[in-house]
């Protein structure tokens, strides 16, 4: 199959994503070629490690590449300072120097402790990241943001560090968990209603090809999602402006995400709050019933939930709202729909239709 290739402009710092069914094995002779470390560290958790660690591994070796699997226990949970420092020991101790490099293989949690580690490890050395989840192979492996949770909240320590090269190879998809797999999808529908109304289209027209995870189909949304990702990165990378649409369905997201205590899934919260949000945006004037209802649909289509679960606290949602990292000086910022593939970011938006939309167990407009 041919692969696909989208580059993230951001001068001397700029590399390619390549995207292709099988790239897993040919990484080794790519990195051949780049000579972006003399060793590497291949980071992985432990779901991973197990499912792909010798294939991948035993590929790099037969490259000629020198690499090391180190492995740490897989889960946002371990997300933090403490498993960073224990790599750095472990990477330490095997003789890791500034002359190496290192490869994320895994999920965003992988990709987020690997490129953290890559920015400080010797005051800084490269790396390049190998996505697994759709979710890091559509978000979190594109665009520099790496770090880790504290005990105080989740992503509050880190750096904008870009890696040297992406490399997403579909076929890992086919061992993803289903629910994985839907919270990936979540965040794919974001880049339609964010950018790309034909992608929109798209989706509603291929939902069956999606979960069926066939080829070309898989490669096209992927292929599209970094595309529109790359572009919001290169003109915003550090998130002064343009990069917070990338939040579009995550302030109420996260909030939701918060208040069941982590028990909602990322992706679900997120699917929750851009349906809440187009209801807000409804309610503020900027958005047609139509187009509320279209974004509502789809998301619906993929399985995925369009209203806040019933159970969760209002008063602790809203705390968790006013409490957001990305709250500025009291406000919220929302990521407003104008249309389906247009948004707009605005703190204008009334309390009173906060609560309303909260309120409504029913996102139905
Ligand atoms: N840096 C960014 O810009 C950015 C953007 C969005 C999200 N994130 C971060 O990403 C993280 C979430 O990422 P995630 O959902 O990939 O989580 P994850 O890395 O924990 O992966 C989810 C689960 O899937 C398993 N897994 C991974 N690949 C697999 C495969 N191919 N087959 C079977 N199982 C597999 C993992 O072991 C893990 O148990 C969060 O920490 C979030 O903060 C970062
Ligand atoms: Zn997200």
């Amino acid at each position: 199959m041919t692969e696909t290739v989208v580059t993230v402009g951001l001068d001397d710092r700029s590399y390619p994503i390549r995207i292709s069914s099988g790239l897993l094995s040919e990484i080794g002779e790519d990195l051949q070629k780049k000579n972006i470390g003399t060793r590497y560290g291949v980071i992985s958790d432990d779901n991973v490690a197990a499912l792909y660690g010798d294939q991948f591994m035993r590929s790099l070796a037969t490259a000629g590449i020198q690499a090391e699997l180190i492995i740490f226990p897989q889960g946002e949970k371990n997300k933090n300072m403490q498993t960073v420092a224990d790599l750095a020991s472990e990477l330490a101790k095997r003789g890791f120097d500034r002359s190496d490099a290192l490869i994320a293989l895994g999920g965003g949690v992988t990709g987020d402790i690997t490129g953290f580690l890559a920015s400080i490890y010797m005051r800084g050395i490269p790396f390049v990241q190998v996505p697994t989840t759709l979710l890091a192979q559509v978000d979190s492996s594109v665009g520099g943001k790496t770090g880790v949770d504290i005990p105080e909240g989740k992503n509050l320590v880190g750096i904008f560090y870009q890696p040297k090269a992406v490399y997403i190879d579909i076929d890992v998809l086919k061992t993803l968990p289903i629910d994985e797999l839907r919270g990936g999808l979540a965040e794919v529908i974001k880049y339609g209603v964010i950018h790309d109304a034909d992608f929109f289209t798209f989706l509603k027209e291929h939902c069956e090809a999606v979960f069926a995870l066939k080829q070309d189909v898989i490669t096209r949304l992927i292929a599209r999602c970094c595309e529109i990702k790359a572009w919001v990165v290169e003109q915003d990378e550090r998130e002064g402006g343009l990069r917070r649409i990338l939040n579009f369905g995550h302030t109420i997201g996260h909030a939701v995400e918060a208040a069941s205590n982590f028990q909602l899934i990322h992706g679900k919260a997120v699917a929750v709050g851009m349906c809440a949000v187009a209801q807000l945006a409804v309610k503020t004037g900027c958005l047609s019933e139509e187009d509320a209802q279209a974004i509502q649909d789809l998301i619906a289509q993929y399985d995925l939930p369009t209203s806040i679960p019933a159970e969760l606290d209002r008063k602790v949602i809203k705390k968790y709202l006013l409490n957001d990292k990305k709250t500025v000086a009291g406000r919220v910022f929302y990521v407003l729909p104008e249309a389906v593939g247009k948004v707009l970011i605005t703190d204008q938006v009334s309390e009173e239709h906060v609560d309303a939309v909260l309120s409504g167990t029913d996102t139905t407009v």
